[in-house]
């Protein structure tokens, strides 16, 4: 989704500005931005349709100044068009970028039009601009003019506001959409997170719902929402300029891929001991809340709710205790009646996700009391928002289709699964069986990345198809889900997963020559069931591509494919099959010559609705 950055300093901001905007290339965006003010005192300012190297093309050394901000734009109102991109201005005077959506901009352009403004772009952005223009005009004071202006909106916001009034200054905001501040010397930035700053500080603030900061080059001053001037905590980042480089794979995706044998060791790493899991994992005062919980709800959207969807099956199998899962932006409009003494899991790479935010907030409302957040990201407003977390150790995610995050995802649900079951029918003996299980995952998850040669063979059957089904029973139906998922957002392919028990009511007569099938096939007792569902596919001339368990026995022939996997616990399974799954999409997306990091029409962050 957008980002923003924004910089006050001595040093000419430009190129800081640029390189940020490139590390927040992964968000998601369509057009660029940058507005500075120059060594006349008047704002200058560059925009373009595309990437950021466009951007880049067009300012070619002819900008220069050293306060400025600058953005990456994911169209919401208006299309992706020159006069959409941010920064937009207001009477030369006011710059201004934003990330979020405000809901009530129709009615603030009618007033506004009435009071002589003009509006240059469709977008519901220029209204901001406009009313902080209108404050200025009054107080000449922008910290001033932003606190008059936001009261008016309605929505979600970050926002970074530059003012020829006052070159050397740079009023950010945030509301329901995240923004950092990066301390330096002499120098103090703000981005829509950490990675856009790494080679100028490591040095951060995390705004809080509702914080107004006022940035110089010598101090950093914050407001809370009542106004009072607050001391929010300096974090040290630990992450290096270079841990979000892609170093020497083509792509994110490819690379994040490969590193999921080394995330989930880390996220395992001070989590189990040699037989059971810490409960401290999950937060100061976990073990007392965890001795009271008789029900799980899970929330999330996306790839997470299918992690969400697998960590089901192990709540109720395993650790016998009921389990429900929904998509984020469903349950925050029902009226759901959860159990007494339920634990309110939210599953969330980023952390920032509206929906997924919004059903939290939603699950407070209606007397949740304890909440869990599953998440990538330490800062985030989920993790604070959440009485207890879980931080998965995947490090920064920038391919938009994310993969490392799920399988940690998957881990951390484990780690849950047993803590909570070992109070329980799990026991302690099953507990001992999962960190013994789990132990041995980052050397499966490596055994599945080796088939990767094979997996790449498949790729011609693939890349001139218009649509493919994946298929799974068991645990290995959300896995198809997210196989298919991963085929469509990155290669623009259609993929559906059924559950292989629902084909012959109604997917079947999709089934011909055209429509490659995809099962995911591990040894466990579905195993007859799954086999004489792929023969309905094969008797009906489908092709069939199985990713099968060693012990099965499954033999290819001419319409058959199958990848042979080593033999699994059914319980890694999900975690190995996916990484092949992630393979195959990553492959033929890759023959089909699409954007693999950067996908059409998505963002990283959905931070609004
Ligand atoms: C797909 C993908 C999305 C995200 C979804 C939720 O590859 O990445 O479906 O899973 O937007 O995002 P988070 O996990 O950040 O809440």
């Amino acid at each position: 989704m957008c980002g923003i950055v924004g910089a006050v300093a001595q040093r000419d901001v430009v190129p800081i500005l640029v390189e940020g905007l490139r590390r927040l290339e992964y968000r998601g965006y369509d057009s660029a931005g940058v507005a500075v003010i120059d060594g006349d005192a008047h704002l200058a300012r560059t925009r373009s349709v595309g990437k950021v190297r466009d951007l880049e093309a067009r300012l070619d050394g002819h900008m220069a100044g050293a306060t400025g901000i600058a953005h990456t734009r994911w169209a919401t109102h208006g299309r992706p068009a020159t006069e959409n991109a941010h920064p937009h201005i207001c009477r030369k005077t006011v710059a201004l970028v934003h990330n979020g959506i405000i809901e009530n901009h129709e009615e603030l352009r009618r007033a506004q039009t009435k009071l002589g403004f003009e509006f240059t772009s469709d977008t519901d952005t220029e209204v901001i601009v406009h009313e902080i223009y209108r404050h200025l005009a009054d107080t000449h004071d922008l910290l001033e003019a932003v606190r008059r202006a936001l009261p008016a909106l309605r929505g979600a916001y970050a926002l970074g506001v530059i003012t020829s009034e006052a070159p050397g200054r740079l009023v950010a905001a945030r509301r329901g959409c995240p923004l950092v501040v990066g301390l330096g010397i002499g120098e103090h930035f703000i981005a829509s997170d950490v990675a856009a700053l790494l080679p100028v500080t490591q040095r951060f603030i995390f705004l809080e719902e509702g914080d107004v900061a006022d940035l110089t080059r010598e101090r950093v001053t914050i407001y809370d929402a009542s106004g009072q001037i607050v001391e929010r905590p300096v974090k040290q980042s630990e992450l290096s300029a270079d841990a979000v480089a892609r170093g020497e794979y083509r792509h994110y995706m490819l690379k994040e891929i490969y590193e999921q044998p080394r995330a989930i060791t880390d996220t395992l790493t001070n989590r189990i001991g040699l037989h059971h899991v810490y409960d401290e994992a999950f937060g100061t005062g976990a073990a007392a809340i965890f001795d009271t919980i008789e029900a799980v709800q899970i929330v999330a959207c996306g790839t997470s709710y299918h992690a969400g969807l697998i960590g089901r099956y192990w709540f109720e199998a395993l650790a016998e205790i009921p389990c429900s899962v929904e998509v984020a932006s469903e349950f925050r409009y029902r009226r759901p009646r959860l159990a007494p003494h339920t634990l309110f899991v939210t599953l969330s790479q980023s952390g920032e996700t509206a929906d997924t935010l919004a059903a939290l907030a939603h699950a407070k409302t209606i007397g949740v009391e304890h909440t869990l957040a599953i998440c990538n990201v330490p800062e985030s407003a989920l993790v604070r928002q959440s009485g207890l977390a879980l931080l998965t150790q995947a490090g920064p995610e920038i391919g938009v289709a994310s993969t490392k995050a799920f399988t940690t995802q998957l881990v951390a649900l484990l780690l849950l699964v047993a803590s909570l079951g070992r109070r329980g029918h799990l026991g302690g003996d099953g507990e001992r069986r999962i960190v013994g299980l789990l132990r041995t995952l980052p050397v499966l998850t490596e055994q599945a990345l080796s088939l990767d040669a094979a997996v790449q063979s498949w790729v011609p059957a693939f890349a001139n198809k218009q649509h493919a089904l994946f298929l799974g029973r068991g645990t290995q139906y959300p896995v198809a889900m997210e196989g298919a998922l991963k085929l469509k957002e990155i290669s623009y392919i259609h993929a559906e997963a059924y559950p292989a028990g629902e084909l012959k009511h109604g997917p079947l007569a999709l089934v011909d020559a055209d429509m490659p099938v995809v099962a995911v096939a591990p040894g466990n007792e579905l195993f007859e069931k799954l086999h004489s569902n792929l023969q309905e596919v094969r008797a009906r001339g489908g092709e069939l591509f199985v990713f099968a368990d060693a012990k099965n026995g499954i033999t290819a022939d001419e319409r058959t494919h199958v990848i042979t996997v080593p033999p699994t616990d059914d319980l890694m399974a999900p975690v190995v099959y996916t990484v092949l799954l992630q393979l195959l999409a990553y492959h033929v997306a890759v023959s089909k010559g699409a954007d693999i990091d950067q996908p059409r029409n998505l963002a990283k962050s959905v931070t609004v609705e």
